[in-house]
């Protein structure tokens, strides 16, 4: 998964990949240490066992999303981005309304934001899908930002 905090990645995952992935991302685990490592081990050992697997984070930029695709290389499986690529005042937005516990602070949506880089099938991925909410809720929550 690839997407701002907020965009809907797990919203997404939820309905259309974890009746048959194992659902990985970090969030499972926010106060561990080496938790990129332990990232990392949970999807060899996944995929080793021949599962299919979402890690559902930002993975904003390519250098966060390489090991990805090296770790399906290695078990020898496609891989797929899904970027959901929702406009930043409907991410913000929908941040502020989240409980307290689950907001993220704006300093980390801006962090992500400035190292984005649309996924692209020259990383290595097999295929890059775009999710985009529909317009009538672009119109209902604000202008879109481009
Ligand atoms: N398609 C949608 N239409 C309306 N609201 C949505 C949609 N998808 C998600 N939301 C709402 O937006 C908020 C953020 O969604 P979600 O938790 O799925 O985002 P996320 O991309 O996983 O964020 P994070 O990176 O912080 O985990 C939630 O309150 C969710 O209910
Ligand atoms: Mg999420």
């Amino acid at each position: 998964m690839v997407g701002l905090q907020g965009a809907g990645k797990s919203t997404w995952v939820a309905a259309e990949l974890a009746g048959n992935h194992a659902v990985v991302s970090k969030d499972h685990w926010p106060r561990a240490r080496h938790r990129e490592a332990r990232q990392r081990h949970v999807v060899a050992g996944l995929l080793a066992a021949g599962r299919s697997v979402v890690v559902d984070n930002t993975n904003p930029s390519a250098a966060e999303r390489a090991p990805l695709v090296a770790a399906a290389r290695v078990a020898g499986v496609p891989v797929r981005a899904v970027w959901v690529d929702t406009p930043l005042e409907i991410c913000l937005a929908r941040n502020a309304v989240r409980p307290a516990e689950r907001r993220v602070p704006l300093v980390g949506v801006h962090a992500a934001l400035g190292r984005f880089e649309p996924p692209s099938v020259e990383e290595g991925f097999a295929r890059v899908d775009v999710v985009r909410p529909s317009p009538d809720l672009v119109h209902a929550t604000g202008d879109p930002v481009r």
